[in-house]
């Protein structure tokens, strides 16, 4: 049996509820609502790829991990998707018409992925994804973070990433049972970061623009983007997942990450 839990919490948002999940720092908060609108077509996609891989799986206990990893994320972008309604209805006529543009294109291509790629390359698309979200959930689960985020951002952000801390291992596990290949887990992971980064920047700039400056060009939100993550952890642990040493399960969890965890009711192992 998956040690996994799958948990429905009953979040209740405003229409009103604050765009920015901290109003004084709207870069910071811009780039991570960008990540919730990239969510209902990424953890969706995420699912499609191992409902595809569990066909191939034997091991009994993987296949409970991976649908318990699939029970998560579907609780998770149904979560996302209802906060990016009321996040869009706040938009400007014309930042919501940008975002959903985006968001189709996202759409596309992950249908198009599921359609046409190999299994292997959605495995190593999801164990790269996944990576990146351990690596955030890291630098994330603090209290200069999290901690600073309205209660409605507080809850759903750390309810989500202690999720993904929790199903840490699945893709991972799920890609060495299938695939194994070290070289290409790397290659098609670094892809698969990129492209998903490229969709959430230019969603964050939609964002900044909408919410505080029109003239904040996307090169801005990128650099400091990058700034930000290489400072806070997230893109030097995202790299040290490139090598061949990774392994999720052998990442040691901070203090914090346990008791931000603790404090949505999960008990990290
Ligand atoms: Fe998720
Ligand atoms: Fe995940």
């Amino acid at each position: 049996m998956s040690t996994i839990t799958v948990r429905r919490p009953d979040f209740a948002w405003p229409s009103d509820v604050p765009v920015l999940p901290d109003a004084g720092d709207p870069s910071r908060s811009c780039e991570l609502v960008a990540l919730s609108f990239t969510l209902p077509y990424l953890e969706p996609y995420l699912i499609r790829t191992m409902r595809a891989a569990a066909k191939e799986v034997d091991d009994e206990l993987l296949r409970a991990e991976m649908k318990a990893f699939s029970g998560q994320e579907a609780q998770h972008y149904q979560q996302h998707a209802r906060i990016n309604d009321v996040v869009r209805a706040q938009l400007s006529e014309r930042g919501a018409a940008a975002m959903r543009a985006l968001e189709d294109g996202l759409e596309d291509d992950y249908r198009r992925y599921t359609d046409e790629r190999s299994l292997a390359f959605n495995l190593a698309y999801a164990e790269g994804f996944e990576a990146m979200t351990f690596a955030l959930a890291r630098s994330a689960m603090t209290g200069d973070d999290v901690g600073r985020f309205v209660p409605e951002w507080a809850n759903l952000l750390a309810w989500h990433l202690a999720e993904e801390v929790e199903h840490r291992t699945v893709t991972f596990d799920a890609y060495e049972a299938i695939v194994g290949r070290y070289p290409y887990r790397v290659a098609v992971g670094a892809m698969a970061q990129a492209h998903f980064l490229r969709y959430l920047l230019r969603m964050a700039a939609v964002l900044r623009r909408d919410t505080t400056d029109p003239a904040t060009p996307t090169r801005r939100v990128v650099v400091d983007a990058l700034r930000r993550n290489w400072t806070n952890g997230t893109i030097p642990r995202t790299l040290r997942a490139h090598l061949p040493s990774y392994d999720p399960r052998t990442v040691p969890l901070s203090d914090d990450v346990r008791s931000i965890a603790a404090s949505q009711g999960i008990d990290l192992r």
